[in-house]
């Protein structure tokens, strides 16, 4: 019978490093080798269980890296870190934050890379928009496998939103462009030999106005009392307008998309629309009649 502390030791001996049982690691670095290409960069990611920055080391040979080789930001979930650009060689990324790990980082030589290692073949270029506009970027690598591409933003890993769209074909597509997309951007492509960034792509963003213009008006409407009604709205211009409906001047609220329905009407009103943005403001109103019952019968029984 081998007792739980001699179990203990038995299990450290076996997977041979200094770990703390039954709890995870404090911090992980990944990959544990990177590779790039000479002069060019790499980036590893570092997850820690502690909210603290990881203190980061960079060495070649013993000698300490200059701090300017090495840029660390916060992403969903840990840290992305970036080396580089440097010479080839190879070196060690030490990270520390209640525990340590280290990966090594080879930069190639260019005519010395892997058989398949990603090269970018088509760079991502400088493009001037005006707000509200749309803009593709593009990025192709060749390797194999086949890399996989994704996107920064001055530096950081870029996260897709509704109007950010990143293409697996290596397109970065943004639609309704804003002052705050103004920045660098540039792709990386990965794939198991390795990785390599393309050159930075710049975007500017000149800012337009453009007062709201109504695109569909509500309409003059004659109908019948309990009916179900809706009158429909919609402005464009930049910035987006937004709708505000009202009912014989006073404001209707929990409208959503333009599209207000008026369930089981009872009286006739004076409706209105307005589409407001701090570039102007528009109104346009509907009559909404209810026809009257009593009237519908007489005239029946006329008949
Ligand atoms: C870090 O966490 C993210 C998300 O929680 C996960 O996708 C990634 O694989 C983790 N990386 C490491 C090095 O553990
Ligand atoms: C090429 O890479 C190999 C390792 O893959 C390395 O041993 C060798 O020194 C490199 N040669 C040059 C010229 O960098
Ligand atoms: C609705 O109200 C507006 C503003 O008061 C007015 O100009 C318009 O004539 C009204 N429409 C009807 C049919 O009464």
């Amino acid at each position: 019978m081998i007792s739980p502390q001699i179990k203990v030791l038995l299990f450290i001996a076996v997977v041979g490093g200094p770990i703390s049982i039954g709890k995870a690691s404090p911090i992980s670095l990944r990959p544990s080798i990177a590779q790039g290409v000479d002069g060019g960069q790499v980036f590893l990611q570092c997850n820690t269980t502690t909210s603290a920055k990881p203190v980061l080391k960079l060495t070649q040979n013993g000698k300490v890296m200059p701090r300017s080789r090495i840029y660390l930001s916060r992403v969903q979930g840990g840290w992305f870190i970036r080396v580089g650009p440097l010479r080839a060689g190879t070196y060690t990324l030490t990270a520390t934050s209640g525990g340590s790990a280290s990966s090594s980082i080879i930069f190639y030589k260019a005519k010395n890379t892997t058989v398949g290692f990603p090269k970018i073949v088509r760079n991502p270029r400088y493009r001037f928009k005006k707000s509200g506009e749309s803009v593709t970027f593009h990025c192709s690598a060749t390797g194999s496998p086949k890399p996989q591409i994704f996107w920064t933003k001055n530096k950081v890993p870029l996260v897709a939103d509704k109007r950010v769209t990143m293409a697996n074909d290596g397109r970065l597509m943004f639609t309704n462009l804003q002052k705050s997309d103004q920045g660098y951007y540039e792709c990386v492509a990965q794939n198991l030999h390795g990785m390599v960034f393309s050159r930075r792509a710049r975007l500017y963003i000149r800012v337009v106005q453009r007062p709201p213009r109504f695109t569909v008006k509500p309409r003059d409407q004659v109908v019948d009392p309990d009916s179900d009604v809706t009158l429909n709205c919609a402005a464009d211009g930049f910035p987006k307008p937004s709708i505000v409906w009202e009912r014989d001047g006073s404001r209707i609220s929990g409208v959503l998309n333009g599209v207000l329905l008026i369930k089981k009407i009872r009286r006739s009103a004076n409706y209105s629309c307005t589409a407001d943005s701090y570039a102007g403001k528009v109104k346009t109103y509907a009559y909404v009649t209810v026809r009257r019952k009593l009237l519908l019968f007489v005239l029946e029984y006329c008949d």
